[in-house]
């Protein structure tokens, strides 16, 4: 079981799934979810168009098609609207649901982009602790899953995460 932090383009990372900060209508987007489309190629939207959105929190599975990455896991993470709407909850889900998807489809290794930081606006140093809590303790009900990366696309994001992943201490 091992979590890592690397900087990197996460459309390069050749893990058997990687995540999508994507949106509710799976249609595609700006930013990871933009460039995940653009390296998959056409039939990624083509396969993402039949399965009538997903919910934030929620999380669907499509082959990645012209990706390294065997599958690609789409989850919408929330819209940071303050704190008080149960932002952390769904967040945690998003990182949860992705990983138990993962595991059900027998993947090994695992790489994510920093959920909801973006467009979403998600505080970063708080998404970070969220995402490292909920990845580590998904990884303990895991049966395939036993390597998850953070790709981050900036040094900033990479710091938060590798701060977030010290917070955690030597046991995991
Ligand atoms: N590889 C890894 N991380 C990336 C990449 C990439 N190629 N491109 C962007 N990122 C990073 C961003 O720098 C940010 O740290 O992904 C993180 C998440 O940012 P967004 O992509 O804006 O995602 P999010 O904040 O979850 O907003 C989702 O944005 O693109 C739209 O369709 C998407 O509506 C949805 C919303």
């Amino acid at each position: 079981m091992a979590v890592n932090v690397i900087m990197g383009d996460i459309t390069r990372v050749k893990a058997d799934a990687i995540v999508n900060a994507a949106n509710t209508s799976l249609l595609g987007g700006g930013g990871v979810d933009g460039a995940i489309h653009r390296a998959a190629g056409p039939e990624l939207l083509a396969a993402c168009r039949p399965l009538g959105g997903c919910r934030t929190g929620e999380a669907k599975i499509t082959p990645g098609f012209k990706l390294p990455a065997r599958y690609v896991i789409h989850t919408p993470g929330p819209i940071w609207r303050g704190g008080d709407r149960g932002e952390a909850q769904l967040l945690d889900n998003s990182y949860r649901n992705s990983l138990r998807l993962a595991d059900e489809n027998g993947c090994e290794t695992v790489a994510f982009p920093s959920i909801s930081t973006g467009v979403y606006g998600y505080p970063l140093e708080q998404a970070a602790a969220v995402a490292m809590n909920a990845v580590t303790c998904g990884l303990r009900e895991c049966r395939s899953v036993r390597d998850v990366t953070f790709v981050c696309f900036d040094a900033r994001t990479e710091a938060a995460y590798r701060r977030a992943l010290a917070r955690l201490g030597p046991a995991e």
